[in-house]
């Protein structure tokens, strides 16, 4: 007799993002573990295989990799210098630290993007407030400045009217605390400039690779972000003109083949106002604006993930339905989100709901909604009106159903 033994997958990280890769990975029969940071984080509580422990103590990355198949990411945090252990190893790390430095440091990023030629905006590293007032000057007022790694949901991203603002980034660097959770701790930070891009929207493309180089793109969404937080994704990106829509699917794909990413590369762009795009950033992880293919695509962003990693064949990214739109759900006046269930569901039963688990906090992503159909304005009527709900936001529980709209 053989012996059978399931694929094992080790996920560093336990946030939501690993939670609904949780889910995909029960659908394939694929033994997920999870590095989670408490044992009560998102996908710790739902995950049969957890380790509780730090993701920045080599030894302790080494202990859970032992025995995975390949090891993969809810978020960007782990020291390369660790993964580089890993690899020396012959564990299988997906992304791998060569790729994955791309998505951790924004410096590295602009580097090596405006070498293989993909469009960015105007863009240097610079040293000191002096540097930052020169560039802008350069460039033109209002400019943005970024910290090179550790931010996410726009923490680590100032946006300056003149130079008498440059010295912000620099204190903030200096003292940590203003930038919360602590989040900007490594060493080797530094701050990049950029010039401001007056965008129309934003734009994500979403591709996966597999390690024998198949690829796959989903169709291109058009994303919202309020305060630096993803907030509401339409898909496909209403009005973006076929070939501009290709251009960005191909933009995405050469990235992945030419930094060799295994896995999820989203690709944040910003559309400018001529319609041209730039990149904003790269992630090699399921991204927020792919969770509407849990819901809206063939193969979810998560299930695609998984099946990477391991080499799998790649599913299908299109589209099921003609539109999609999700709408996150941001911690608001609403503490008892299982109960609010009821009115959403009661009033629209084709509604999908995600909760991760989280306590609700003002601000904190703590689930999503999504909804599909043919008509654009209907749908997002319908995912906004669900998400403001779930949100405690005034109004929308003495609304009407849409027209149409018991579906
Ligand atoms: N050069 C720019 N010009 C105009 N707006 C910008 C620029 N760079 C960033 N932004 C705005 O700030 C937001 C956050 O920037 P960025 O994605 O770099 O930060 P982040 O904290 O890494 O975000 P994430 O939550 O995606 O990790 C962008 O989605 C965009 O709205
Ligand atoms: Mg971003």
């Amino acid at each position: 007799m053989t012996d059978v033994r399931p694929y094992v997958v080790g996920i560093i990280g336990g946030g939501q993002l690993a939670r609904m890769t949780c889910a995909a990975a029960i659908g394939l029969g694929v033994e997920l573990r999870v590095l989670a940071e408490g044992p009560n984080t998102s996908a710790a509580q739902v995950a049969r295989w957890v380790t509780v422990g730090d993701y920045t103590d080599a030894d302790t990355v080494r202990e859970f990799a032992r025995g995975c198949d390949a090891i993969t990411f809810d978020h960007e945090h782990v020291p390369i210098h660790i993964l580089e252990a890993l690899e020396a190893d012959g564990i299988a790390v997906r992304p791998g630290p060569a790729a994955l430095i791309h998505a951790q440091d924004k410096a590295e990023m602009r580097a090596r993007l405006s070498a293989m030629g993909a469009p960015c905006p105007e863009h240097e590293v610079v040293a000191d407030a002096g540097e930052l007032a020169a560039f802008g000057d350069r460039v033109g007022w209002p400019i943005i400045a970024k910290t090179s790694r550790g931010g996410y949901d726009g923490k680590g991203v100032w946006k300056l009217d003149s130079a008498d603002q440059a010295e912000e980034p620099f204190a903030a660097l200096a003292d940590r605390t203003t930038v919360e959770g602590g989040v900007i701790s490594s060493e080797g930070v530094r701050i990049v400039a950029e010039e401001f891009v007056d965008f129309a929207r934003e734009l994500s493309a979403i591709v996966v690779r597999s390690p024998s180089g198949q690829a796959v793109a989903h169709p291109i969404s058009e994303t919202v972000q309020r305060d630096g937080i993803c907030v509401e994704t339409t898909t496909p990106a209403p009005g973006l003109p076929e070939e501009r829509a290709t251009e960005a699917q191909r933009l995405a794909l050469r990235i992945a083949h030419e930094l060799g990413t295994v896995g999820i590369l989203a690709v944040e762009l910003m559309e400018r106002r001529d319609g041209t795009i730039v990149v904003n950033e790269l992630a090699m992880r399921p991204h927020n604006t792919g969770h509407w293919t849990i819901d809206g695509a063939y193969t979810s962003q998560f299930e695609n993930h998984v099946r990477a990693v391991l080499d799998l064949p790649l599913g299908d990214p299109g589209a099921r339905a003609r539109w999609t739109v999700m709408h996150n759900v941001l911690g608001g006046s609403v503490a008892d989100l299982p109960a609010a269930l009821l009115h959403c569901f009661a009033r629209d039963p084709k509604l999908r709901v995600q909760f991760y688990g989280k306590e609700v906090r003002p601000g904190r992503k703590v689930g999503h909604v999504t909804a599909f159909g043919d008509d654009l304005e209907q749908t997002l009527a319908r995912a906004r009106h669900a998400a403001g709900y779930l949100m405690g936001e005034e109004g929308w529980a003495d609304q009407p159903l849409i027209d149409g709209g018991n579906r």
